[in-house]
C-alpha cells in the first residue's frame, strides 16, 4: 500500500528487545530518518545491537553502497534507552521480545504509563493474537501487529495486523511507516499465522502427506517442486534450513488456533524427528546431513536406455496428448494410433488427481501397461512419471528411458492420487484461495505477500491461474474423492471462480 496518502507522521521510534528481530527494525527506522530509542532487559544487549548495525552500515560505506558520511548520519540515530521509563518521548514503540503473551501484556501495560496517550505501541509477534495482547491494555485502540520476517532488511515484506479494536487511523499510519521503511506492507485481519505464516501452511504439511505415504523420498520430492515447480527450495530442503524446534511448533499452533482445520494438519513424521533431534541444518541431520555446513544431496542414479518399444498415448487430455506425441517422434519410439493399446504397447496416461490405478481402470486399459505422467507443468525441466502396483517393471523402465531421451531428469514415483507437484500446488492454491475467501487480505495482497515472504514463484492465486484453476479443483476433486479426507475440499472461493472461468485473483464484485 506503497501510495497510501497518509504519513506516518513518527519521529521517534523504541525498540523493546535488540535481538534477531530488534536490531534489523531498528536498522530499517533508522535509515529512513526517524531516532530509535532501544532498550533490553539483558546487560550489554543494546552495546552488542548498535555495534552490530553500525557495523553493517560500516561495511556498506566501505563497499561504497553509502557514504561515510551517511553511515555516521544513520549511526547517530541510534540511542540507548538505560531504562523503560527513557522511551518516553516516542510515537511508536515496537516489542521484539520473548514471544510470550504475559511478557508482551506486561510490557506494554508498563509502557502505557510512559509513553504519551497519541504514541503506539506495536508488537512483532508471529504467533500470538494482536488483540489477545492488546486486551490487557487500557487503550487497545493503539495496539497493532508489526510483522517483520528474518532477515528483516532482506525480506521486503511487513505484516501490519490491527487488533480488533485497533484504530483506523493507527493502521494507516503504521502501514505509511512501513512504506517509508522500504518495505512492502500487507495489511491483514488479526488471525493465526496472519498472511504469509498462513499461506505457508501447505508446503510443509502436503509434503509430509507424500512422504508418509512412500510416494517419493525428500530428495525427490524437493527435486520436483525445484526443477518442476520453479520454487527456489524444495520442502524439505526448507524444513532443515529452519529447524524442526521451530517449523513444527508452527504447524502445531496454526492447526490447534484453526480448531484442527484438517488443511493444516501436522504430521507425525516431525514430531518422532524433534525427539530424536534431528532437527535439521542447526544440528547437523535433519532430512538430509550436513558436513561442514554442506547438504549431502543423495545422487540421482543415471537412467538405463532400453530399447524402443511401441507407445499408446491416452486422449484424455489433448494437449498432454499432443506434448508426449512429440516426445515420442522425437525419440523415434513407434507410436501407435488405434482406440485401444496393443497389448505389446507402453500405455501412457496423464491423470489430474487420480492415481494410476483408478485412471487405467476407468479408461477400461491394462493396469500392467500403464504409467502415467504429470503433465501439469508440461515437459519443462523435470518429468515424474509413477505406476500402478499391477505395472510391469518393464514398462516403468521403458517410459523413465524415452522421457529421459532428451536428457530431461526423471523421477519416478509410487502410485498417488495426484503427483508431487499436482498435490502440493493444489494444496497452496487451495489454502491460498481460502485466506481470500476468509477476507484475510485482498488477493493483489495476498500474492505479493507470499512471493515476499515465502519466496514461491508466484502468489496462490496467480499460481492457480497459472496452472488453471479448473485443472487445479480437479485435483482436490478426485484427491477428495480418493482419500475422504477433508484436508482436500476445495475453497468456495476456488470452486466459484473455476466454474465461472474467472481468475482466482478477482474480488467477490469481479
Ligand atoms: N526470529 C524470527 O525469525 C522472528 C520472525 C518474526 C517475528 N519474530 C518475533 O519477534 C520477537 C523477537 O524474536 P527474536 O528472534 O528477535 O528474539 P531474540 O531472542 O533474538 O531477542 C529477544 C530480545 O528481547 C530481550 N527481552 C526479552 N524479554 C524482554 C523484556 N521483557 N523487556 C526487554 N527486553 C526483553 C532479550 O534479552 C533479547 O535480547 C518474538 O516475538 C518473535 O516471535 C521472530
Amino acid at each position: 500500500m506503497s501510495n497510501d496518502p497518509i504519513a506516518h507522521s513518527f519521529t521517534t521510534l523504541g525498540i523493546v528487545g535488540t535481538g534477531a528481530m530488534g536490531r534489523g527494525i531498528a536498522q530499517l527506522a533508522a535509515q529512513a530518518g526517524l531516532k530509535v530509542m532501544l532498550f533490553d532487559v539483558k546487560e550489554g544487549a543494546v552495546a552488542e545491537a548498535k555495534a552490530f548495525i553500525q557495523g553493517l552500515w560500516q561495511r556498506s560505506a566501505d563497499k561504497q553502497r553509502m557514504t561515510q558520511v551517511q553511515a555516521e548520519q544513520y549511526g547517530e540515530r541510534l540511542v540507548e534507552a538505560r531504562d523503560l521509563t527513557a522511551l518516553a518521548p516516542c510515537d511508536i514503540v515496537v516489542e521484539a521480545i520473548v514471544e510470550k503473551l504475559d511478557a508482551k501484556q506486561e510490557l506494554f501495560g508498563d509502557l502505557e504509563s510512559i509513553v504519551r496517550h497519541d504514541a503506539v505501541l506495536a508488537t512483532n509477534t508471529s504467533s500470538l493474537s494482536v488483540t489477545a495482547i492488546a486486551a490487557a491494555c487500557q487503550h487497545p485502540e493503539r495496539v497493532i501487529g508489526f510483522h517483520f520476517f528474518n532477515p528483516v532488511p532482506l525480506m521486503k515484506i511487513v505484516e501490519v495486523i490491527p487488533g480488533l479494536r485497533t484504530d483506523h487511523s493507527v493502521t494507516q499510519r503504521v502501514d505509511a511507516l512501513g512504506s517509508a521503511m522500504g518495505h512492502f506492507t500487507a495489511q491483514a485481519t488479526d488471525t493465526p499465522g496472519f498472511l504469509v505464516n498462513h499461506a505457508g501452511r501447505a508446503f510443509g504439511t502436503e509434503a509430509l502427506r507424500i512422504l508418509s505415504e512412500s510416494v517419493a523420498d525428500p530428495a525427490t520430492i524437493d527435486r520436483i517442486m525445484v526443477d518442476q515447480g520453479g520454487f527456489r527450495m524444495g520442502p524439505f530442503t526448507l524444513l532443515d534450513l529452519t529447524g524442526l524446534d521451530v517449523s513444527h511448533a508452527v504447524m502445531e499452533s496454526v492447526y490447534h488456533q484453526y480448531y484442527e482445520e484438517p488443511r493444516f494438519r501436522p504430521s507425525p513424521l516431525t514430531r518422532q524427528r524433534l525427539s530424536a533431534g534431528l532437527l535439521g541444518r542447526k544440528t547437523g541431520e535433519g532430512f538430509y546431513r550436513y558436513v561442514e555446513g554442506q547438504q549431502q544431496m543423495p545422487e540421482e542414479r543415471p537412467r538405463r536406455a532400453t530399447p524402443a518399444c511401441p507407445v499408446w498415448i491416452s486422449r484424455e487430455d489433448s494437449d498432454s496428448a499432443t506434448q508426449l506425441a512429440g516426445l515420442v517422434e522425437a525419440a523415434g519410439w513407434p507410436l501407435e494410433s488405434g482406440q485401444q493399446p496393443s497389448p505389446e504397447a507402453l500405455c501412457l496416461l496423464t491423470p489430474l488427481g487420480e492415481d494410476t490405478t483408478q485412471c487405467a481402470l476407468r479408461q477400461g486399459l491394462n493396469a500392467e501397461q500403464c504409467v502415467a505422467v504429470d503433465m501439469l507443468a508440461g515437459l519443462a525441466k523435470r518429468r515424474s512419471l509413477m505406476a500402478s502396483p499391477l505395472t510391469r517393471e518393464s514398462f516403468i523402465e521403458a517410459a523413465a528411458s524415452l522421457l529421459n531421451a532428451d536428457g530431461t531428469p526423471v523421477s519416478t514415483l509410487q502410485d498417488s492420487n495426484g503427483f508431487v507437484l499436482q498435490r502440493m500446488v493444489a494444496c497452496i492454491v487451495n489454502v491460498g484461495a481460502d485466506i481470500a475467501q476468509q477476507g484475510v487480505a485482498a488477493p493483489a495482497t495476498i500474492d505479493r505477500a507470499v512471493e515476499l515472504g515465502l519466496g514461491y514463484p508466484f502468489g496462490p492465486l496467480r499460481m492457480g491461474d497459472h496452472y488453471g484453476a479448473s485443472r487445479i479443483l480437479t485435483i482436490l476433486h478426485n484427491l477428495l474423492h480418493a482419500t475422504g479426507d477433508p484436508r482436500y475440499r476445495p475453497s468456495p472461493w476456488l470452486r466459484r471462480r473455476a466454474a465461472l472461468g474467472m481468475s482466482l485473483t478477482n474480488g467477490p464484485t469481479g
